[in-house]
């Protein structure tokens, strides 16, 4: 949700902004701006309405030729429609100063009164524009950017990460943040500030993580982070683990093919290092933790969309095994209806960007009202697990396409390595049982191979159905949050209306939209697990089936019952119940994007939305 670079060193930053932002541009597509300092000491800006290509086109014209310090922005709009005029970078100090910012400045509006009664104007509609004006008015004031970004933060409320140069500063970057992401990178003779570490992974795999409440100035030899109140802090160094290759295409037509092709390694590499030899799991992060996680008596999961979805069907393990009762809820409505917590409570939030402003406020309130705090994440460094008192990390690498899919799988491995962990901490279960799941595990990856081989038949049928104007997806028990997972890829890939449903609740109202020829995906639990469970889907399908619905079944291996009644089935490997969610997504993200591509829609960069929703 916007995305910002900032550049000081010997390359020539229009380059270097640019290539950041394309590595960033999964956190809004509406716009896109740089302001850079050239070689003159003048402040050069360029900024365009409509996805990266634009502005790239429009700076190859050259009009803006060397310069070494520079800012980049790509936004997601919040305040103000997508146009040049609001697009960032906005200025202040009549030219000579440029600013950035993602989040969102809530007293944006008593602030602005304030400038237009002194005299400033504007030229968009954006409460960034505002922070940019009061910048340049203090700058005026203390002829020093860093004590100008002091003056500004104090009168910021809302969430910021803001990031400025100015003419008489050549070759300084400073930005501050509060509850929005920012990285710092650390070149040699050159250094970067980011959103993400992708921004600058290709120049640096080092970088220095800024907390909450801090400014930080960077010049191509020296990066200084203080407080808001100027005094120094200590910053945690961290290496980036993955290298450039693993955010860019690598010859796959767009990020989500490549993800999706990447499922069984993000599983796998979940899983390494985590399962001891004897089958049990001993996460590391967890060590000397016992104690988080011995008197608790309740979980509360708190997640947004897919994430949500992944907590939903990690609730059935975490319950079987751990035996403690689960709660899952949205972040955005968790803190708004006073839950009750306590100290004995563990609250787990699940975040692929570790950014998501709706879990990051959850989690703060959780941590307030004295829970205990864990953080699955698959960002190093991102907010949310460093305000959480433990976390385990997915390791599906970077997730560059907006919908999400690999982190999917790889956040419900995390929560079942959790959950058996807890299992073992808390002596819930036997040994024996533990490593029976911890095998069941290590055989998912090769087990999401086979259906990735085996796709031909899912892309088939997505492009027989790239003219469905509604889909329905059903499912019980762990299908039941497949079902809306897969309703929740194809609406935002495909902008076709799906809806998943409980199986079971059919009949109790959503029935009545069953017409003939209406598609329904049904994901049918094992036989081998609950008979019982599998014949009343059977039952569930034959009903709809009577009135006309066109039935795809996603079925276990020789599952036969379901052959009468199913137009299509769609095959997944034998796996032990709790485990098919891990199989059975697979198609349902397969199918959303070849619907998608069947309708020469974008699946990277789909319309309205932007990864990592850093507001609220
Ligand atoms: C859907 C999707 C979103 C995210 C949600 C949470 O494909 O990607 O629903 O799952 O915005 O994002 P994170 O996991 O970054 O907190």
């Amino acid at each position: 949700m916007c995305g910002i670079v900032g550049y000081v060193g010997g390359n020539n930053s229009i380059d270097v902004l640019v290539g950041g932002l394309s590595r960033l541009e999964y956190r809004g597509y509406d716009s896109a701006g740089v302001a850079v300092i050239d070689e003159n000491g003048v402040l050069r800006t360029r900024k365009r309405a409509g996805k990266l290509a634009v502005l790239a086109d429009d700076l190859k014209s050259g009009a803006i030729e060397v310069s070494r310090t520079g800012i980049g922005h790509t936004r997601w709009a919040t305040h103000g429609a997508p146009t040049d005029q609001n697009a960032h970078p906005h200025l202040g100090d009549d030219g000579k100063l440029a600013l950035i910012h993602n989040g969102i400045i809530e007293n944006f509006s008593p602030l602005k009164q304030e400038l237009l009664d002194e005299g400033f104007t504007f030229e968009s509609d954006t409460d960034s524009e505002v922070a940019a004006v009061l910048l340049g008015r203090e700058y005026r004031k203390t002829q020093d950017l860093r004590e100008a970004f002091q003056n500004v933060v104090a009168r910021l409320d809302g969430a910021f990460t803001l990031l400025a140069v100015h003419e008489n500063e050549p070759g300084v970057v400073v930005g501050a943040r509060r509850n929005s992401p920012l990285v710092i990178g650390l070149g040699d003779g050159e250094n970067f500030l980011a959103s993400d570490v992708a921004a600058f992974v290709e120049y640096t795999r080092n970088a220095l993580a800024i907390g909450q409440d801090q400014i930080v100035s960077i010049t191509p030899n020296k990066v200084e982070v203080t407080d808001f109140f100027g005094s120094p802090v200590e910053v945690e160094p961290f290496e980036i683990q993955w290298d450039a290759s693993a955010a860019d295409k690598g010859g796959w037509p767009s990020f989500m093919a490549k993800e999706i092709s990447e499922e069984p390694d993000a599983v796998a590499n979940t899983l390494r290092g985590r399962i001891d030899a004897d089958g049990q799991v001993v996460i590391p992060e967890l060590n000397g933790l016992d104690e988080l996680f011995v008197d608790i008596n309740r979980i509360v999961v708190i997640a947004c969309g897919t994430a949500a979805y992944a907590g939903q069907t990690a609730k059935y393990a975490l319950e079987k095994w751990a035996g403690i009762p689960v709660d899952v809820e949205l972040s955005h409505e968790f803190r708004y209806r006073e839950p009750v917590i306590t100290p004995q409570t563990l609250v787990v939030s699940i975040s692929q960007s570790g950014e998501t402003m709706d879990t990051l406020m959850a989690v703060k309130y959780a941590s307030e009202k004295g829970a205990k705090t864990l953080s699955i994440c698959n960002t190093q460094g991102a907010t949310i697990p460093r305000e959480s008192d433990a976390v385990v990390y997915t390791h599906a690498g970077p997730e560059v396409a907006v919908a999400s899919t690999k982190a999917f799988v790889a956040q419900i491995t995390a929560l079942y390595l959790f959950a058996l962990h807890l299992a073992r901490v808390r002596g819930a279960q036997p040994a024996d049982v533990l490593a029976e799941q911890s095998a069941e595990l290590l055989a998912v990856p090769a087990k999401i191979a086979t259906i990735l081989d085996e796709s031909d038949v899912v892309e088939q049928l997505a492009h027989w159905m790239s003219d469905s104007r509604a889909v329905l997806f059903l499912g019980r028990h762990v299908g039941f949050p497949i079902a809306l997972e897969g309703a929740l890829k194809l609406k935002e890939l495909a902008y076709i209306h799906a809806e998943g449903f409980a199986a079971g609740e059919l009949k109790h109202g959503p029935i009545a939209l069953i017409e003939p020829g209406q598609p329904v995906f049904v994901v049918v639990p094992s036989p081998r697990g609950s008979a019982m469970l599998h014949s009343k889907v059977v039952s569930n399908i034959q009903e709809i089936r009577a009135r006309g619905a066109r039935i795809i079944a996603i079925a276990e291996e020789g599952d036969a019952a379901v052959l009468p009644f199913a137009d299509t089935v769609i095959r997944i490997p034998l796996a032990a119940p709790l485990f098919e969610p891990l199989l059975a997504v697979i198609p349902l993200q397969i199918f959303a994007m070849e619907l998608a591509i069947a309708k020469g829609l974008d699946v990277d960069q789909p319309r309205n939305l932007a990864k990592s929703v850093t507001v609220e």
